[in-house]
């Protein structure tokens, strides 16, 4: 196809992906499908570089690719695979391993900040190489863009720098990928703590939506979120920090914008716009649950998809990596 090729991945750490991940990131994923040659990559690998236990990961690997699949990702258009089911991204990640000064891995700041959260006797190498298997993910597929949020630019500059140092030492093998930055993503806070960002592990259980719990449950944590003791429904982040996430939310899962959320909303209380915005979530997730459901009773066919994009992954990997063998003498 003519259309530019991107690619994106997402680990399995949980067994749902909230409400942040959706309108941050997965989003942008399913309108990318419209423009983009899409490669989505469930990063089963990266998982592992924290202590892990199995069956939870195999069974949160395939919640996640059926949770991308009911949000929106389609098979037909998109390759949609796991990544430990293409090897080729650990053959690349220690090719490109040998081209990482320690130096310039050292200097990561999401590995110093991993570390400190892991505890100094409990960090592996693998956490350390993370962002050169992360180069590998990326480099194999030779897309032109890459989605990334702010916390990713510090590991895409090593992707695009390590691409650019093979192709002058070895001959031109990779593409340089620019940063994609997408607009219109969604930046979603805790519903109880509204100046901190939406998270698996800051939030407390009633400032996360994951978008498999119940809907019931999530339609609480809505009505219940913090807002300010004043009474305007406008969007002023500096100083209605929660009437503002919710406008965001609202505004993302409708389709509105919010400008005109702030005009319907105008001499209504926050009542009404937690109750309305409830409602906008359980219809959005309600469907979704469905699908995820869908996919997971029936494994067999949830494997043949996955099976599917692999193959297709490995079409285009093993043809970068036979370059690469090529040149570096193997
Ligand atoms: P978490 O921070 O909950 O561990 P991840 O780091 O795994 O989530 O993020 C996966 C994707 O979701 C990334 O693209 C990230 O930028 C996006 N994301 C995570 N939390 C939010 C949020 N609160 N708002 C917007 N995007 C988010
Ligand atoms: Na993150």
């Amino acid at each position: 196809t003519a259309r530019p090729r991107v690619l994106s991945g997402i680990q399995p750490t949980a067994d749902s992906f909230h409400l942040g991940n959706y309108l941050g990131a997965l989003r942008q994923w399913v309108t990318l499908q419209d423009t983009h040659d899409a490669f989505y990559c469930v990063v089963d690998m990266h998982a592992i570089t924290v202590e892990h236990d199995p069956k939870a990961l195999r069974r949160r690997t395939r919640v996640s690719a059926a949770q991308l699949l009911a949000l929106g990702i389609d098979p037909e258009r998109s390759t949609l695979f796991v990544q430990s089911h293409v090897p080729e991204h650990a053959q690349l990640s220690w090719v490109m391993e040998c081209l990482t000064g320690f130096g310039e891995a050292s200097r990561m700041t999401q590995f110093k900040d991993k570390s400190v959260r892991q505890g100094a006797d409990r960090v592996t190498v693998g956490l350390f190489t993370y962002p050169v298997l992360q180069a590998a993910d990326i480099l194999l597929y030779r897309p032109r863009a890459v989605p990334v949020g702010e916390d990713q630019r510090q590991h895409l500059e090593l992707t695009r720098d390590l691409a650019q140092r093979f192709n002058s030492r070895f001959g031109r093998t990779f593409v340089v990928p620019e940063a994609h930055i997408v607009k219109d993503t969604a930046k979603v806070y805790d519903l109880q703590d509204p100046t901190s960002k939406m998270s698996k592990s800051a939030s407390s259980p009633a400032g996360l939506i994951d978008l498999l719990d119940d809907p019931k449950v999530s339609a609480k944590k809505i009505r219940s979120a913090v807002t300010d003791t004043g009474r305007e429904i406008v969007y002023d982040p500096e100083n209605k920090a929660g009437i503002s996430n919710l406008l965001v939310i609202y505004s993302a899962l409708s389709g509105r914008s919010v400008a005109e959320l702030e005009r319907e909303y105008e001499g209504r209380g926050y009542g009404d716009l937690k109750k309305d915005l409830a409602e906008v979530l359980v219809g959005f997730v309600t469907p979704v649950q469905a699908r995820v459901r869908e996919y997971l009773d029936d494994p067999a066919e949830l494997d043949k998809l996955l099976a599917r994009g692999a193959e297709r992954a490995r079409e285009v990997a093993s043809r970068t990596l036979r370059a690469v063998y090529d040149r570096v003498g193997f």
